[in-house]
């Protein structure tokens, strides 16, 4: 879709895929507790909701919390929980207001029974909402996210559903969380690191890729639209030849 941003006509993304990343050092920076800096990255999120869909993005998943980060200290892996009870308290509501339809991928099986509650009631509830189709990466990595779906067509060939021979990239794509939403144009990584960590590591396969220094926390707007600026400078070629 093309759109006349700032008096430049551009050429949008139908889907952004972005690591929120720097928390914790935009925290310590004001000499504040990491989760100082979540609870100011959950804000950002919502605004970055609102921004990226009048900008004409129709997909936007974000990396909230990975499978790794259980190794953080229980104080802030608690603290981040509890703020995503809240937030998906929010959400339920805003997702209404905003005609906004709300998935989360990732393995829930590990998250409380309570959570998992908001996350089904969220997703049931935001079903019928065509606006931005809004998705949380929540206890997701890429390789868990592809070990379940390996698992999932094990099954079915030890069933006799499927044979061996029949399983090619699209059966492969429909067996991951993702499997209703295209894959990502452009992928943005806040906070100056230049690594996936683990994130849609099969969907990113021909995605453009963003990186910022701006830590998630300063997140805004204008860095969206400089994001898409730059994606529009690069030419896809998929492998082939132009
Ligand atoms: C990203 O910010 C949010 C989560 C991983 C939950 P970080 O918490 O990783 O922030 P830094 O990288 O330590 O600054
Ligand atoms: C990636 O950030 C995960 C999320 C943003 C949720 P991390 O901060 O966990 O990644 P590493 O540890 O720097 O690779
Ligand atoms: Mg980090």
């Amino acid at each position: 879709m093309e759109k006349l941003i700032d008096g430049e006509k551009l050429n949008i993304p139908q889907h952004v895929a972005i690591i929120m990343d720097g928390n914790g050092r935009w925290a310590k920076k004001r000499l504040m507790p990491r989760n100082f800096g979540h609870k100011a990255g959950a804000k950002v999120v919502e605004q970055m909701c609102e921004d990226a869909y009048n900008l004409g993005v129709k997909y936007l998943t974000v990396y909230a919390f990975s499978t790794e980060n259980w190794k953080r200290s229980v104080e802030e892996v608690s603290g981040i929980m509890n703020l995503l009870r809240h937030y998906l308290i929010d959400c339920i509501e805003r997702a209404s207001k905003n005609n906004m339809r709300v998935r989360v991928i990732g393995d829930r099986t590990a998250l409380d029974a309570d959570i998992v509650e908001k996350i089904e009631e969220l997703e049931t509830i935001t079903a019928k909402y065509d606006g931005l189709n809004f998705t949380i990466a929540l206890n997701y990595g890429g390789r868990d996210e592809l070990r379940r779906g390996v698992q999932d067509i094990a099954r079915k060939v030890a069933s006799g559903e499927i044979s061996p021979e029949t399983i090619d990239e699209a059966l492969i794509s429909a067996s991951l969380d993702t499997r209703d939403i295209p894959d990502p144009d452009l992928m943005i990584r806040t906070s100056g690191e230049y690594r996936l960590s683990n994130y849609l590591i099969w969907q990113l396969a021909y995605t453009e890729f963003y990186f910022t220094d701006v830590l998630w926390p300063d997140f805004t707007v204008e860095d969206l639209k400089e994001a898409i600026r730059y994606y529009n400078g690069r030419e896809r070629r998929y492998g082939g030849v132009k």
